[in-house]
């Protein structure tokens, strides 16, 4: 049993007290980033398929996979598919650094609030996997905690601090505050775009040395 057992059932709660402020949500501007054409999207780590929904959602002509390692994540995951009755999901019960998925497969692939939880091994595997996975126009697409600059939401962001230090205090500091772009060259992803959310940031990448 691990954190995201606990967590399953009120996980999506996040989206309702930080993501639904004024300004931007970071799961609309993930939507938008995919176009509803026949392609190929994975969510990484999906949790409860916050990401994935909405993409699947409005675009019948996406296939979507959502996989993670946690059965009590993808039971919410599963359930939230059933209610909207899409055709166009697959969950998969994975561990992310080993898919056994066919390599470059897919047009788009998501890692959502996944990183910061992460230690260097972690991240080493898991952009390895998505590197192999990622079709060679493909773009990557990362949302992370961001830096937060007014007083009003370091008081809100507070407690999701607190959280994440003491759950990962080397390395969630260590990505909380990196230099994005130099951290997922590092992991030969090229930074393309930035958007600036509700206490997120979402990133488009490409794989490296391809346009
Ligand atoms: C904070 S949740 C993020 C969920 C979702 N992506 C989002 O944007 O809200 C982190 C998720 O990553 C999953 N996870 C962490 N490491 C994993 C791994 N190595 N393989 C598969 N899933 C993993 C956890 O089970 C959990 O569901």
């Amino acid at each position: 049993m691990n954190l995201y057992s606990f967590m399953s059932v009120c996980y999506d709660l996040l989206d309702k007290i930080w993501f639904s402020d004024k300004g931007r949500n970071p799961r609309d501007v993930i939507e938008k980033l995919i176009p509803n054409r026949a392609c190929t999207v994975l969510d990484m780590c999906c949790g409860t398929f916050s990401n994935g929904l909405p993409i699947a959602k409005k675009n019948p002509n996406n296939r979507v996979i959502g996989l993670d390692r946690s059965e009590d994540m993808l039971k919410e995951a599963r359930r939230k598919v059933k209610s909207a009755d899409l055709a166009n999901v697959k969950l998969l019960c994975q561990d992310a650094t080993y898919t056994g998925l066919e390599s470059e497969s897919f047009d788009y692939i998501i890692i959502g609030l996944v990183l910061h939880e992460c230690n260097e091994m972690l991240w080493n595997r898991i952009l390895r996997e998505a590197h192999r996975l990622l079709k060679k126009d493909g773009k990557l697409i990362i949302l992370e905690w961001d830096k937060q600059r007014a007083i009003s939401r370091k008081i809100k962001f507070a407690p999701i601090y607190v959280l994440e230090v003491l759950g990962n205090p080397k390395y969630f500091t260590q990505m909380y505050y990196s230099d994005k772009s130099r951290f997922f060259e590092s992991y030969r992803f090229q930074m393309l775009e930035q958007y600036e959310c509700n206490y997120t940031v979402v990133m488009s990448l490409r794989k490296n040395g391809y346009n």
